[in-house]
């Protein structure tokens, strides 16, 4: 409990009294947790895996919104407004989560102010990258906004090697594509697209933003 950002600063005691208003779970991959408009009645914890939060139109076309991982909590803001899920949440890798009820985690923000204080941190920063999302949705092109999301995935998940820097595909082109706002035709067309222009090399599954690209930046 100790290892979520959101409990890092309280003692053994508090830690204890937290851990038994927290229910464990595991879910495989795929398995959908709630869907949007559900009832929201807890608060969920990602010890490990990853979990996606997506929009679904009628039509069955969907836009990712984030995907977290662990450490990230979801799930707050229908405890914290009293609406409905905003998003449906689905397991993206097999995930071990701790959630805690409604009821449960309000007392918690009560009793731990400063708890309050870092979900509304973690709120600021989801709408800051939002509204960033909104604007680049508005004012980029389709080969820019694949391009920015490349670069962020490289800054936050790359690895250096010989060549630059390594992103392991863990995401498909088709979430990488609802990621950057776009089909996965136009995600798959535009990779190729940067590979042929020298700003990327695909290596099997993996992507190389390539040395010259980085340096550039
Ligand atoms: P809730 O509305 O209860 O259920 C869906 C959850 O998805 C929501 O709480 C947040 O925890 C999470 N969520 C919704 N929108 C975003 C977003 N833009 N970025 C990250 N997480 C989100």
């Amino acid at each position: 409990l100790s290892k979520i950002p959101l409990f890092s600063d309280l003692s053994n005691s508090e830690l204890k009294e937290i851990e038994k208003i927290t229910m464990f779970k595991e879910e495989e991959a795929d398995r959908i947790l709630f869907f949007e408009d559900d009832a929201g009645d807890a608060i969920y914890l990602i010890l490990d895996g990853m979990v996606k939060v997506s929009k679904i139109s009628t039509s069955g076309r969907e836009k990712t919104l984030a995907i977290l991982e662990k450490g990230d909590f979801f799930g707050e803001m229908s405890l914290l407004d009293g609406g409905l899920r905003s998003a449906t949440a689905q397991v993206l890798e097999d995930v071990e989560l701790l959630s805690i009820h409604r009821q449960d985690f309000l007392q918690v923000l009560h009793s731990y102010p400063q708890i309050g204080s870092k979900v509304i941190a973690v709120l600021s920063r989801r709408l800051r990258e939002t509204n960033r999302q909104l604007g680049n949705a508005h004012f980029k092109s389709v080969t820019e906004r694949i391009k920015e999301l490349l670069i962020k995935l490289a800054k936050e998940k790359g690895e250096k090697v010989k060549d630059g820097v390594l992103i392991k595909q863990y995401l498909t082109h088709h979430e990488l594509a609802n990621l950057a706002g776009t089909s996965r035709e136009s995600m798959t067309r535009t990779l190729n697209k940067l590979q042929e222009a020298g700003w990327l090399k695909i290596k099997d599954k993996d992507l190389i933003i390539v040395e010259a690209t980085i340096n550039n930046l």
